[in-house]
């Protein structure tokens, strides 16, 4: 594809910097979904089996640049240990003089992780001096943050192209997975966008009317959709300003021959509270007290007709307020009609996201899709079509 992998590599006896992503939610210094830490076992794994040393570089948060103690990934040590079935020794900066004597002593068998490179402030600015000070504790870099590829910051890029560099299992799982659905797509192609805004996903679907059949639109961002095209909304969650927007993309669609599907009926209840009441009403009857909180059953049986149809499914947030029940509902049935359909071998699914893949969890649905990838924005942006830095520095790296 482009860029070496840990098999083309000569790592016995070398110091391997990896960079990870251990960016995982954690709620009173308890980590509560360790999907990334468990998806970076492979390389981790077999770095070691070929006698390396794995070193690990991570971002933690958004610091800024100051070393905050909420921030630090010390916390995370016993969490890696217990993946990683080894010890995991901490060194509390990501470069000089403590984190190289660290790396220097590291034994084989051992893992060291580094402290939060975004303790520095030029982490983030990609400066090539912070990256040579990190490139001193390894003699490969290896890159295994996809979910991070989307950044170019001295531990993404800068740091691949000042020592031989690869990618790592994750890192060639989630490219792989992505380019085998959205490379060259079994047609017809459905993609499912939800989520809240429709400006922070404005270029996604500009660009993607231009690559599926169909664009199923969801969550508050469909609101903006249906204001544009005149129906009330009420209370709902919309982007009012964006309503032109809205309708040039409508129009653009039609042009490229995608068909964007939005409610037909919605579910609309007057609070914002698990089992509100609610009623289900047309998607051009919503009353000024309303507010609409997921997409209604004739919606999810066009969506599921939609998916029948689908030989590949895309899906990027959820169709409603999944968080609170029963406004789950739509986005649920429609996890399971993917997953049933992808067991039954007719649909390749691929999601990614952070609500989307506590959705998927949620409904049960995520072990059936062909894949779930660790990426929230990264995946966004390679949905896009966008050069990620982080995969473009390592075809560039020797
Ligand atoms: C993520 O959690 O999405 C990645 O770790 C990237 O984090 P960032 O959005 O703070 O760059
Ligand atoms: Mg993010």
């Amino acid at each position: 594809m482009g860029w070496k992998t840990l098999d083309d590599m000569d790592l016995n006896g070398k110091r391997v910097l990896v960079r990870v992503d251990i960016n995982v939610p954690i709620v009173d210094g308890v980590v509560t979904d360790s999907t990334r830490i468990r998806r970076l076992m492979p390389t981790i794994r077999d770095i070691l089996a070929a006698g390396g040393r794995p070193i690990l570089l991570a971002h933690f948060g958004r610091p800024g640049g100051e070393r905050r103690k909420n921030l630090s990934l010390s916390q995370l040590v016993p969490t890696l240990e217990r993946a990683f079935e080894t010890k995991v020794l901490f060194a509390d900066d990501c470069v000089g003089p403590a984190a190289e004597e660290a790396a220097e002593a590291l034994q084989p068998g051992q893992v060291l992780l580094l402290e939060n490179t975004r303790f520095h402030a030029n982490e983030t600015k990609n400066d090539p001096d912070l990256a040579a000070g990190m490139a001193r504790l390894g003699d490969i870099y290896c890159n295994d943050a996809f979910s991070a590829a989307h950044r170019a910051h001295s531990s993404t890029e800068a740091i691949a192209r000042l020592l031989p560099s690869c990618a790592g299992r994750l890192m060639q799982a989630e490219l792989e997975a992505l380019e085998k659905a959205l490379g060259k797509p079994e047609r017809p192609v459905t993609a499912v966008v939800g989520g809240a805004k429709v400006s922070t996903k404005l270029e996604l679907l500009g660009n993607l009317i231009e690559k599926v059949d169909y664009l199923v639109i969801g969550g508050g961002m469909a609101n903006t959709f249906l204001v544009a095209k005149g129906m009330p909304v009420g209370k709902s969650l919309a982007e009012r300003i964006m309503k032109d927007t809205a309708a040039e993309i409508l129009a653009k669609a039609e042009a490229a021959g995608c068909t964007i599907v939005l409610p037909s009926d919605v579910v609309v209840a007057e609070k914002f509270e698990s089992h509100a009441p609610h009623q289900i009403l047309p998607a051009d009857r919503c009353p000024d007290e309303g507010m609409i909180l997921d997409a209604g059953p004739d919606s999810l049986a066009t969506i599921k007709a939609i998916f029948e149809k689908s030989r590949t499914l895309i899906w990027n947030g959820p169709l409603g307020a999944f968080e609170l029940e029963p406004f789950d509902a739509a986005t649920n049935a429609a996890a399971l009609k993917a997953a049933a359909l992808t067991r039954a071998g007719k649909l390749i699914s691929v999601a990614g996201g952070g609500d989307t893949v506590a959705a998927l969890n949620a409904s049960g649905a995520a072990g059936d899709f062909t894949y779930i990838s660790t990426a929230g924005g990264a995946f966004l942006e390679w949905m896009e079509g966008k050069t990620l830095p982080g995969v473009a520095a390592l075809m560039q790296a020797d």
